[in-house]
């Protein structure tokens, strides 16, 4: 049986059989057990089903930071961990960032730790997710962040930064232009994509490229984050745009 577990609470795969779920939850020390089925919709959702327990909020410990969080109603993907540290270790001193598709802090809460940037701007279009990324500014006590509720769609131009994450793999190519236009010469994006496997070294530098318009693009680094699915990755592209 496959499971993992989110601060005090355990999520099983979808494979358990019939479980003693009390002696589960006794074995892992966690007060909830839940199956989440899927992650539904643009707002990033879960669709799932309590096993054991009842209380679904909780504090995850990772990389150093606290996140709150309801897994009843905001997703944590585990598979996104070292990408959540390895994108706060590359901020410099001093720098602008824009978190676009910040949730409840999974990029903004690991740079305002672990970096010294000038400051983050984190834009949330889901109410619950921005209702924990504003705990989580404080849990963490962050003087940083600007949390922003809204479409980065239309928040991310009334903004200049240094670098951007675009840190969500529905469509995020639509946005690829808005957050290419907010982002100061010679500054970086981080460009996540769901990709099939072959086209996995084109199609989102390919994308970046068409939308950078006239500007130049140097690729700094293709990285792959997880499967997504049977011959689909998960990437991330760092692209520095002049
Ligand atoms: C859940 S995160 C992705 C996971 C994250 N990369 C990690 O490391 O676990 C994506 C977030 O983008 C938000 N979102 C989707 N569309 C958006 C939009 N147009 N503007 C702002 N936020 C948006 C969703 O509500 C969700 O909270």
């Amino acid at each position: 049986m496959k499971y993992k577990k989110i601060g005090d609470i355990l999520i099983l795969d979808k494979g358990y059989c019939d479980e003693d779920f009390e002696r589960l939850s006794r074995k892992h020390n966690v007060k909830t057990i839940m199956r989440i089925d899927h992650i539904q919709g643009t707002k990033r959702e879960p669709v799932y089903k309590i096993l054991y327990g009842s209380e679904t909020e909780t504090i995850n410990k990772e990389n150093g930071c606290l996140f709150k969080l309801d897994l009843s109603k905001v997703m944590w993907s585990k598979g996104n961990n070292n990408e959540r540290l390895r994108i706060a270790k590359l901020v410099r001193d001093g720098e602008r960032v824009i978190d676009m598709f910040a949730g409840i802090g999974y990029f903004t809460i690991p740079i305002g730790v672990h970096a010294n940037a000038s400051e983050v701007i984190a834009i949330e279009i889901n109410p619950n997710s921005y209702h924990f990324l504003c705990e989580n500014i404080e849990l963490n006590k962050l003087n940083n962040i600007t949390p922003v509720l809204g479409d980065c769609m239309v928040e991310t131009p009334k903004y200049k930064a240094d670098r951007i994450i675009m840190g969500y793999v529905k469509t995020t190519h639509h946005y690829l232009k808005v957050a290419i236009d907010s982002l100061n010469e010679g500054g970086i994006l981080h460009y996540h994509e769901t990709v099939p496997e072959k086209l996995m070294k084109t199609r989102p530098i390919d994308r970046i490229v068409c939308e950078a318009g006239g500007r130049e693009v140097e690729l700094l680094k293709l990285n792959k984050i997880k499967k997504y699915a049977p011959g689909v990755e998960h990437v991330v592209v760092d692209a520095r745009i002049y």
